[in-house]
């Protein structure tokens, strides 16, 4: 799929972004020349160690920030600003407390420019198009504070497909989760993806993790990424056969993938969080 004549969904090119701290004027440089091209209807993953830009990346796309230098173009057009066509998801479900399940998923539909065109009962059916296929139907009514964390990234998950975005860009969407709950939406975001269905028919999608074997199980391609400042690695290719949920893990391949990922990043992850590699080889004779 990746070797397809078409133009890119998503283009970004040498895009760099520094930040620079209002009082003391220091210059962070989160990314630096970042190049992807991203076709229609691929799943990417991103991952790296913490810090190295990855929520940066997503949030240009997003149009909520702008690159310091560079391009990044949708459809080949320029990214200002945010849009519809780009639904966002993070992980602490961003829900409005006050409002029912229904509420929320209409939520975009009422205040924004994807429902300007349907009356009531139009938003109405779409609403509940989503909440049944995010297996939600029966909650309509509860509010988020009666909802479990699995039950409330639904819920965010239906409001951002009820805006009928051509790009999800999901940043740890699952990373809150525990890890039954985590299994099983994994398997029901390839599912609404489209994993069955024709690529023409799937959503392209942006999705940050740091769980390299959901990144393996999730993706057409994993975007490793290094830190200070952030750049693009490696991209992997996962040639595992679709669909995968429920099956892929036991491909012998999977594991072959997940450790060639961690490869990648192993070093930088250790010290990122201030430790040394060198524990997590005990076997390993060490110099004194
Ligand atoms: N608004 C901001 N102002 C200043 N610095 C920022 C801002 N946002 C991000 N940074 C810096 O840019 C770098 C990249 O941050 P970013 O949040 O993109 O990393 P990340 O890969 O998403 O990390 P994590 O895995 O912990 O979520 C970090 O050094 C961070 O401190
Ligand atoms: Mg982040």
């Amino acid at each position: 799929m990746n070797n397809l004549p078409q133009s890119p969904k998503l283009r970004l090119t040498a895009v760099t972004k520094s930040f620079v701290t209002p009082r003391t004027g220091h210059r962070t440089q989160a990314v630096a020349e970042i190049s992807l091209n991203i076709q229609s209807g691929e799943f990417i993953c991103i991952v790296g160690p913490s810090g190295c830009g990855k929520s940066t990346v997503l949030n240009m796309i997003a149009g909520l920030d702008q690159p310091t230098s560079g391009v990044i173009e949708k459809d080949g057009h320029g990214i200002s600003e945010p849009g519809a066509d780009r639904g966002v998801m993070f992980q602490d479900y961003a829900l409005m407390p006050w409002q029912t399940v229904e509420e929320n998923v209409g939520f975009g539909l009422r205040h924004g420019t994807p429902g300007h065109d349907m009356n009531k009962e139009q938003r109405k059916l779409r609403v509940t198009h989503f909440i049944d296929l995010v297996g939600l139907r029966g909650s309509e009514h509860k509010y988020p504070h009666q909802l479990s964390g699995g039950m409330r990234q639904r819920v965010a998950l239906a409001r951002l497909l009820a805006n009928g975005p051509d790009i999800l860009l999901l940043d740890e969407p699952l990373g809150a989760l525990d890890a039954q709950t985590r299994l099983i939406l994994q398997a029901e975001l390839l599912r609404i993806w489209g994993e069955t269905s024709s690529v023409s028919e799937r959503k392209t999608a942006i999705f940050i993790t740091h769980d390299i074997e959901e990144a393996v199980l999730l993706a057409d391609r994993v975007v490793v990424m290094s830190s200070h400042p952030g750049r693009v690695r490696e991209v992997v290719s996962i040639d595992l056969p679709r669909p995968r949920a429920g099956t892929a893990r036991t491909n012998p391949r999977f594991g072959v993938l997940v450790e060639q990922i961690w490869s990648l990043i192993r070093d930088e992850a250790y010290r990122a969080i201030g430790g040394d590699e060198s524990f997590a080889r005990p076997n390993e004779e060490t110099t004194a």
